[in-house]
């Protein structure tokens, strides 16, 4: 059927994947890369704590190295994350409430400089990170909300758009997927409000770090990417996994399959921006060491082989 990445090109549809920087260096890695995917994300090197590590300093060979890649192999880029509350450096975890405008200042340099540097290189960029709770609250453990208030989130893309008016700006979250939860109702409720204030978003990104064992609510889904489009704005599947409470069964292996399946024909279906996986390979994976007793998230297994799953997406795609 072709590889992944002819088919997607054939559809002009964005499949996608995070990386690390020694994916790029290693020659399987690097292949299979080039072979499945036209879009591509910084699994961590663009977080703060990398990237800037402190007020001074700002680490920007490995993304130029990305940068670079991604043009060589004329893929696209999504920009991962500016405003986060984890992974930052302690020059940000120190900010207090007293840090008013120290904060501000961080912000505005820090926007500003990455997309003045990399202007019109990234497609969409995560503007902010993950900024309600699992309560459907404002996240308060952020520094950036503990220093500015809530605020910082509208500041945040009014600096991203001043800095770069072409790059789409992103709210991106996990458990935001469903309409009728709190977190899913909670998120879209404060995106509306973000565009009846005049915020410059252009969307949304639902991370769906999801599990085998619970089906996807597909209508809950579609009616959820329905409401943001009628906000006008677009949804982003960021950083789709499936992990398998440990350990692997041919059951939950086709309980996954079948979760990932229905995840892209919905991404087709809906017109959803960009599908983008969190990592391509078991060998090399988030799950096990975030999610202990659970892993086999991805669509290649540990040695690099292809499972099952990743022929019935390429059967879809
Ligand atoms: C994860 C990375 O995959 C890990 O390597 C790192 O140690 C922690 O962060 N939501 C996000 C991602 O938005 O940035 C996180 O990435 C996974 C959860």
């Amino acid at each position: 059927p072709g590889t992944m990445r002819g088919l997607a090109d054939r559809r002009d549809f964005l499949f996608g994947v995070a990386v690390a920087s020694t994916d790029l260096l290693d020659p399987t890695a690097s292949k299979i890369l080039q072979e499945n995917f036209n879009l591509l994300v910084a699994e961590n090197i663009m977080k703060l704590q990398y990237l800037r590590p402190s007020p001074t300093l700002w680490n920007w060979r490995p993304v130029d190295d990305l940068v670079n890649f991604a043009k060589e192999q004329r893929m696209k880029l999504r920009g991962h994350t500016f405003l986060w509350h984890n992974q930052n450096p302690p020059f940000i975890n120190r900010l207090g409430r007293n840090d008013r405008d120290q904060a501000i200042t961080i912000l505005e340099e820090t926007i500003t400089g990455v997309l003045t540097r990399y202007k019109g290189v990234f497609y969409e960029y995560d503007v902010c990170n993950e900024v309600i709770d699992d309560e459907g609250r404002f996240r308060e453990n952020s520094p950036w909300y503990r220093a500015i208030g809530p605020e910082y989130i509208d500041m945040a893309f009014h600096t991203a758009r001043k800095a770069d008016p072409n790059v789409k700006l992103i709210l991106n979250d996990y458990n935001n997927e469903y309409k009728g939860t709190i977190k899913g109702d909670a998120f879209y409720e404060l995106v509306k409000s973000m565009v009846e204030r005049g915020v410059p978003i252009d969307g949304v990104g639902f991370q769906l770090h999801l599990m085998a064992e619970h089906p996807l609510n597909e209508e809950a889904l579609r009616a959820n990417i329905q409401r943001f489009r009628e906000l006008g704005l677009s949804v982003s599947f960021t950083e789709v996994d499936v992990r398998i409470k440990l350990p692997v069964t041919p059951e939950k292996e086709a309980a996954q399959k079948a979760t990932y399946e229905s995840l892209l024909r919905i991404a087709l279906e809906e017109d959803v921006s960009c599908f983008v996986m969190w990592g391509y390979t078991d060998a090399n994976s988030w799950i096990p060491g975030s999610f202990p007793g659970y892993g086999s998230a991805h669509i290649f297994d540990e040695k690099l082989t292809p499972k099952p799953v990743y022929f019935a997406m390429q059967e879809i795609l």
